[in-house]
C-alpha cells in the first residue's frame, strides 16, 4: 500500500514538473488542440535542442511554443485566434521557469521576480532574457500576436520564448499591418482560425552580450493560417514570409509556397503545415 501511495505521488509530481516543458506536444492534450486537427508540423521537430513548450498563464494554457534553446528563439508558436477585448498591453516580460530548472513551476513567470527569487542562478542559459534585448536595436517582436487574443490569453503572448529579435521598422510597419489585416479576414471570414507563426534563424547573426552570442537574430519571419467555416470545414488558408530587414515587406504566399520557401532551409522535409494542407477532406 505504502509503496502504491509512493507511486502514485511519485507519478503525480512527474505529471506536474512535466505538465508545461513536455517531450511530445502529445503528452498534454490541451496543448494539442492548438494545432488543426491535433495534427503537429513534423517540420523542425527533429533539430537538436528543442523544447516543447505548452505556454502556461492565469492557471491555464493559450498556446504551444516549440523553442529552440541553441538559437534562444522560437522556431514557431501555434495558436487559434481570438479577437481582442480590449485592455492595455502586460508590461511584464515572462520567462520560463521550467527551462532554467526542469522542476521548476510550470507557469511562465515575471524574468524580474524569478530572478529575485533565485538570486544567484543564472535564468539565460536556455533562454532569452528581457537585458538580452536592451539597446540592442532590435525590437521584441512576438510570434504569436498579442492582438490576436482577448486577456489572459494577451498577457501570456508576452513570453520571451515567443518573441524574436525583429527589426524595429518591420515589426512596427508591414508586419504589424499584416497581423491586423490577418484580424481582420479571421474575425470577418473564418468561424475559426488556426495559426503558426514562426522565424527562420541566421547562420551568423546574433544579439552579442560581453562577448556572448545570446540571440539569435532570425533571417525570415512567416506565418501561416487555416480559415474554418462554422460546421468547421476549412474554408481557406495563407501564409506570408517577411525579410527581417529595413525592406519592411511582407511577402503573402499560399500555403504550398510557403512549404517550398522553408525546405530550402530545412534537411528534413517540410511537410505538412496543417492537416491536408488546410483543404476540405
Ligand atoms: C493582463 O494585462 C493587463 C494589462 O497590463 C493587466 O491589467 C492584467 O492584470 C493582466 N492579467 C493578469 C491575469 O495578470
Amino acid at each position: 500500500m505504502e509503496t502504491l501511495v509512493t507511486l502514485c505521488t511519485l507519478l503525480s509530481l512527474l505529471f506536474v514538473v512535466r505538465a508545461d516543458l513536455v517531450a511530445q506536444f502529445q503528452d498534454v492534450p490541451e496543448c494539442m488542440k492548438y494545432f488543426y486537427k491535433s495534427q503537429v508540423p513534423k517540420y523542425q521537430a527533429s533539430i537538436p535542442g528543442t523544447a516543447r513548450l505548452c505556454q502556461r498563464f492565469a492557471n491555464r494554457y493559450h498556446f504551444a511554443t516549440l523553442y529552440d534553446t541553441n538559437h534562444r528563439i522560437a522556431v514557431y508558436s501555434a495558436y487559434i485566434f481570438q479577437p481582442s477585448n480590449g485592455g492595455g498591453r502586460e508590461r511584464r516580460w515572462f520567462v520560463e521557469p521550467q527551462l532554467v530548472k526542469p522542476s521548476w513551476q510550470a507557469e511562465m513567470k515575471d524574468g524580474y521576480w524569478l530572478g529575485k527569487d533565485h538570486p544567484g542562478v543564472y535564468l539565460g542559459e536556455k533562454q532569452a532574457l528581457n537585458e538580452d534585448y536592451t539597446h540592442s536595436g532590435f525590437d521584441r517582436g512576438h510570434l504569436n500576436p498579442n492582438g490576436h487574443h482577448a486577456v489572459p490569453g494577451r498577457n501570456a503572448t508576452f513570453t520571451l520564448t515567443n518573441v524574436v529579435p525583429q527589426n524595429p521598422k518591420l515589426n512596427q510597419n508591414a508586419w504589424r499591418i499584416h497581423e491586423s489585416q490577418l484580424t481582420e479576414l479571421f474575425r470577418d471570414k473564418c468561424s475559426k482560425a488556426y495559426v503558426l507563426v514562426g522565424a527562420v534563424p541566421s547562420a551568423a547573426n546574433w544579439i552579442v552580450k560581453n562577448n556572448v552570442k545570446r540571440v539569435n537574430i532570425p533571417d525570415y519571419l512567416w506565418n501561416a493560417f487555416c480559415c474554418l467555416d462554422n460546421n468547421d470545414k476549412p474554408v481557406r488558408g495563407g501564409a506570408a514570409a517577411a525579410r527581417n530587414t529595413e525592406d519592411n515587406w511582407v511577402e503573402k504566399l499560399s500555403l504550398d509556397e510557403l512549404g517550398e520557401f522553408l525546405q530550402q532551409f530545412s534537411n528534413q522535409p517540410v511537410g505538412e503545415l496543417f492537416h491536408n494542407n488546410c483543404m476540405a477532406d
